[in-house]
């Protein structure tokens, strides 16, 4: 008797629809046709059925906090630091504790299984650190969640900032942060990048840095944390993320830049949806989009996983914990519209993401965790365009949300009385 059948599943990459059998928590087989009993039968009629989605980047400290102590008005980066900086003195366990929990929901209910989060650690009381490593392990059975120790204000600019970071890998956050442009001048930015990876060689810690998120094409720290990586053998474990000055350095730079980054194994975590509005600000027109050179880091090999960065928080009062809405609007902002690119958007919030995170390649596969989403579209690119209704989540042959079908019910003359959108359109073929 299996656990689990997934019956006319259709696999990303795979044109004919198959059945998933599920036992023991892993997939059993893969097959055109399986017929055997089943404690639960989902039959998708030939739905997309997908690895979860992972998100590489994110804040679940300030998630959810929208309006508190007041809104941005500017729209800014900095005006959003300095108001986290007015709400962070208020916080408390409970309440950080609680609108993360609410946020896991929600990203459940999306099919967003694998999260990185960065955790503000300049604070003294390191609360959110604290409510952080709680709600890791009230998730743990439905959400990898991993947490970055995340000197907001500047490894160097405040002055507890690397005492308090050490501390909160002392009490077992994952992954060593830094945000290098944030520092008082260019030399403290790449000191800082240099200290935070010897750090992680020492304590054997992958590395993932806010690098550049700025305009400013004299922002360079992603060379320094790449040449870093290099020399101090972290290749595979290190990730820039945004790195949107590299979408205002001159091409000349960049052909030595990209090179260099994709030698040191660095994965690239751009933010569409908050580096769309970040972004240059302080042009008037042309107005750059900001983003980094996505294209030229992925023909170059580089690994590039799209992140959400915040849901309703004081940089961005928009968000839903669905990543199929950030590879929606990278496909938008980089711009990239080929099939081939449309498709690769939706690795990116999955398989990419995973990678980035140094977890085990979550690819569909007899013998592999059955993990995975079944989604009201026929195929990856289908899913990017619609965004479509998360029909089923399972974790490990567990189910964990369901959301019933959209159908829509019409009224019109001569016209069907209900709709579908996934179906309305031919799906395309190259
Ligand atoms: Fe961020």
């Amino acid at each position: 008797m299996l656990d689990l059948l997934v019956k006319a599943a259709r696999l990303p990459g795979r044109r004919e629809p198959a059945d998933i059998a599920v036992k023991a928590g892993r997939i059993a087989e893969i097959s055109p046709r399986i017929d055997a009993e089943a404690q639960r039968v989902i039959d998708t009629g030939g739905r997309l059925v997908s690895p979860p989605f992972t998100d590489p980047h994110f804040h679940m400290d300030a998630t959810l906090s929208l309006g508190l102590p007041r809104l941005n008005r500017s729209g800014t980066l900095l005006e959003g630091i300095a108001l986290w900086g007015e709400l962070k003195p208020l916080l408390t366990h409970e309440a950080v504790m609680e609108r993360a929990l609410r946020y896991c929901d929600l990203a459940v209910s999306q099919g967003l299984l694998s999260i990185r989060s960065h955790v503000d650690v300049c604070d003294d009381r390191l609360t959110a650190t604290e409510a952080l490593l709680e709600v890791r392990k009230r998730v743990a059975s439905y959400i990898d969640l991993q947490l970055v120790a995340f000197p907001q204000d500047g490894l160097y600019r405040s002055p507890t900032a690397e005492a308090n970071l050490l501390r909160a890998l002392d009490m077992g956050v994952d992954v060593v942060g830094g945000i290098p442009h944030f520092e008082r001048t260019m030399e403290d930015g790449a000191r800082s990048v240099r200290r935070l990876c010897e750090i992680a060689a020492e304590r054997g810690l992958p590395v993932d840095l806010h690098c550049d998120e700025s305009d400013d094409p004299m922002s360079r720290h992603i060379e320094t944390l790449a040449a870093e990586t290099v020399r101090l053998g972290l290749q595979g474990r290190v990730v820039g993320s945004h790195c949107t000055s590299m979408h205002s350095v001159d091409n000349y730079y960049a052909s030595k830049l990209i090179p260099l980054i994709a030698e040191a194994g660095v994965h690239i975590v751009p933010n569409p949806l908050i580096n769309i509005t970040l972004q240059g600000r302080s042009d008037t027109y042309p107005r750059r989009r900001g983003l980094t050179r996505v294209a030229e880091l992925r023909a170059a090999g580089v690994n590039v996983a799209f992140g959400q960065d915040c849901t309703m928080d004081p940089w961005y009062s928009l968000g839903s914990a669905d990543m199929l809405e950030v590879a929606h609007m990278g496909v938008h902002a980089v711009p990239m519209t080929s099939r081939e690119a449309m498709a690769w958007a939706f690795d990116s919030v999955t398989l990419n993401g995973a990678r980035a995170m140094g977890l085990p390649d979550p690819t569909l596969r007899v013998g592999g965790p059955a993990s995975m989403v079944v989604l009201q579209a026929r195929d990856p690119i289908e899913a990017v365009r619609m965004k479509p209704t998360r029909l089923a989540v399972i974790r490990s042959g567990k189910i964990l949300a369901e959301t019933p079908a959209r159908l829509a019910r019409l009224s019109l003359p001569g016209r069907p009385e209900s709709l579908d959108p996934a179906d309305y359109a031919p799906i395309a073929e190259d």
